[in-house]
């Protein structure tokens, strides 16, 4: 296929840099003036505005979501514990994290409909070895993670919510990343918070978890040149970024409700055609902040043909599950996780950031009521 004019990108960055650009270089000069590079006024009232925003718990800086992963999972995993129980179908970033970590990995499989484990999936892969199990709120959807954590507190498993995806999305009053001993949140450029670069964060739930993280970030140092704690690393977030992101923060309940907003228009595009060829999954309530649009498919690759044939670009959120990779395939699961495989053999993800223009998503939806 040649020359289809695009009626949409899937992502433009270039669109938010400009609605922001005026802060962005004011909060660069405030950067460049205070001769801080690291873990200077910025980043400290960085952490503490997202301690706020999320309304418990304890905010730390780091240099990406994968650090934040492994950094997580090193500072809750029990004594004697060896295991980080997963799903398999979120990406591999808990299966990176956990290797960095020198845990292993182990999957779980997924609830059907909301693509997401639930406590029920969890306790089908509990043994003794499992010390932490990372939740995944995938494409921004917030589960019962509070009926998780009743389940591992029984158990004496630690949680570990991966909010990457999930940031602001809220369940009784409750947002992510305040359900688990530790949660991390990725600020990937095209993530709901996204910076300008690579960043990262761990919300701890005590100061005791909080206190092994800031430690953990900065080479183990307890005091500077004295490494009391193994396994540290080198993991900060800079002053740019954390500028850029207290910028950012002060937008994210308004840019996720304009995705959300925009799941909802492809959804009742979508409405009319046979649930086999398409479903939009829905990305309703506050529990919900519209990470990604996903929809599902049983005949995926003509489908997306077809879009791209009407200038819809697509993409797949993931098209292996963390397993099927060979980096992870000795981790294979020995049971079958038949949820799984099935939804990564039909998802597909359509154009979504909140700066998409009213015109572009009735054509995207347009393109999605014409599919046959
Ligand atoms: C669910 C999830 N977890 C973790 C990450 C890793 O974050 P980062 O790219 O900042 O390392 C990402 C995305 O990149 C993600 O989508």
């Amino acid at each position: 296929m040649t020359d289809v004019r695009r009626v949409a990108p899937f992502n433009d960055l270039s669109r938010g840099m400009a609605r922001d650009r005026a802060a962005l270089l004011e909060a660069t000069a405030e950067v460049i003036d205070s001769g801080y590079a690291i873990h200077g006024k910025q980043h400290a009232a960085f952490e503490a505005e997202l301690r706020d925003y999320l309304g418990a718990g304890d905010a730390i800086g780091v240099a990406s979501g994968t650090d934040a992963l492994e950094l997580a999972i090193k500072a809750v995993m029990p004594e004697g514990k060896s295991v980080v129980l997963t799903a398999g179908n979120a990406g591999a970033y808990t299966s990176t994290a956990t290797v960095r970590a020198g845990f292993t990995p182990r999957y779980a499989d997924i609830d059907p409909v909301t693509l997401c484990l639930t406590a029920e999936t969890i306790a089908a892969r509990l043994d003794d070895s499992v010390g932490v199990v990372v939740v995944t709120h995938l494409y921004g959807y917030l589960g019962d993670v509070a009926a998780i954590r009743a389940l591992l507190d029984e158990r004496g498993v630690a949680l570990v919510e991966d909010v990457a995806q999930g940031i602001g999305a809220t369940r009784d009053g409750r947002k992510a990343g305040t359900f688990g001993h530790a949660a991390t949140i990725s600020f990937y450029p095209t993530k709901n918070l996204g910076a300008i670069g690579d960043g990262g964060a761990v919300i701890a739930e005590t100061p005791e978890i909080a206190a092994r993280v800031r430690q953990l970030r900065q080479y183990g140092w307890e005091t500077k040149y004295n490494a009391t704690l193994a396994g540290g690393t080198n993991s900060r977030l800079d002053e740019l970024q954390a500028a850029f992101l207290r910028i950012r923060l002060r937008q994210i309940d308004e840019f996720n409700a304009r995705r959300r907003e925009i799941i909802g228009r492809y959804a009742a595009a979508a409405a009319a055609l046979d649930p086999q060829l398409l479903t939009v999954l829905p990305a309703e309530g506050e529990q919900h902040v519209a990470h990604l649009a996903i929809a599902r498919s049983a005949r995926r690759d003509a489908v997306r043909e077809q879009l791209a044939a009407a200038g819809v670009p697509t993409d797949i959120h993931f098209p292996l599950a963390d397993w099927e990779q060979p980096a992870f395939a000795r981790f294979a699961p020995d049971v079958e996780l038949p949820a799984t495989l099935a939804a990564r053999a039909a998802v597909l993800s359509l154009p979504l950031f909140p700066e998409l223009t009213d015109d572009e998503v009735d054509a995207v939806g347009a393109a999605l009521g014409a599919l046959a």
